[in-house]
């Protein structure tokens, strides 16, 4: 293997028992890339994470993180690298300041640099003035960005988030990304874990999990190119199960799913199929019948792919 790579897998796989969790996964993460991580809930992306970060051990395969083997490097690794667990640990009743402290000890930050690198990271994740509160009393994005900030204070050249914005508000998720942009600006390498579609668009490139494999991996656009094989129609209409049936028989039709109150189909000719289906709808006397073009989001694609996935799984 190269060590041109931040990340760089072969084949690695984990098992727990019989059970799969991560199949056979290789993948190459740029350095400086920020690199999102997708999937359903139990597909393997925090076995994949934990694997990487050196804290358990591949049942097979090989992978590298920063030049260095996960299976015996793991030490150099975890020098190197900021992780943030899906369930971050921030001692609840330490302050702000102390919790930082903590961490610098942890991470072996000297003493002389400390008071000087926690300033700047109460600076950088905007605790400013909050350093004496506790960190029990902080709502979920100030702590979301006190535990990012713990992650990084030994300036790792490689951060690991698995879902760091769970459950926080959009204005928080927002500024939490300005702070990961930045990061990756500096040249941080960031290899993260998202159920948010919007974040995921923002990522240099994205991997999609399903069932413990690797089933898709390339840029947002890039995704949207390969997979969508046709247009996306935008369908309203109520109600909408009826809707959905109607549309899904329609000729030209391979794909429909509801996205919020909508409807989004997948059809092979926009310009022919959303006239038909209009006419479709009105005749069916659906109330509030609407069909437009619309660009392909990410959630088109990931519907996309797990539908495909899903279908793969009941032939094979
Ligand atoms: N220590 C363990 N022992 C047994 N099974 C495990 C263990 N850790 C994870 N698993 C199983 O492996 C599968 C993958 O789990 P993992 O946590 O990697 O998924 P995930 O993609 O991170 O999901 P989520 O989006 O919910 O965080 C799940 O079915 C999980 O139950
Ligand atoms: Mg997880």
């Amino acid at each position: 293997m190269s060590r041109s790579y931040a990340v760089e897998t072969s084949d690695l796989t984990r098992r727990f028992g019989d059970f799969l969790a991560v199949d056979r996964v290789t993948l190459q993460v740029e350095a400086g890339e920020v690199f999102g991580f997708l999937g359903p809930n139990g597909s393997g992306k925090t076995t994949t994470i934990r694997m990487l970060c050196g804290l358990i051990s591949p049942s097979g395969g090989r992978g590298q993180v920063l030049g260095f083997d996960i299976g015996r490097e793991s030490e150099a690794i975890k020098a190197r690298i900021g992780y943030m667990s899906q369930k971050f640990s921030l001692y609840p009743d330490l302050r702000v300041s102390e919790n930082l402290a903590f961490y610098a000890d942890v991470y072996g930050v000297g003493r002389s640099e400390r008071t000087a690198r926690i300033a700047e990271l109460v600076t950088m994740a905007g605790l400013t003035g909050r350093e004496r509160e506790l960190t029990a009393n902080l709502s979920g994005g100030w702590k979301q960005r006190l535990a990012l900030a713990c992650a990084i204070v030994h300036r790792p050249q490689m951060l690991f988030l698995d879902e760091p914005t769970g459950g926080v508000d959009p204005e928080a998720r927002r500024a939490f990304w300005e702070l990961i942009y930045n990061l990756a600006h500096q040249g941080v390498t960031v290899f993260v874990t998202t159920h948010y579609m919007d974040e995921a668009e923002h990522c240099n490139r994205i991997g999609l999990m399903y069932g413990g494999r690797l089933v898709a991996l390339d840029t947002p656009v890039g995704l949207k190119r390969s997979v969508i094989d046709g247009a996306v129609l935008e369908i309203e209409g109520m109600p909408q199960d009826h809707v959905r049936t109607l549309v899904a028989a329609h000729a030209g039709v391979s794909e429909v799913a509801p996205h919020g109150a909508r409807l989004h189909a997948i059809v092979d000719d926009a310009a022919l199929r959303a006239p038909q289906l209009t006419a479709l709808l009105t005749a069916a006397g659906i109330e509030g019948g609407r069909v437009e073009a619309i660009d392909p989001s990410l959630e088109d694609v990931f519907v996309t792919l797990v539908g495909q996935q899903v279908v793969g799984e009941g032939s094979g």
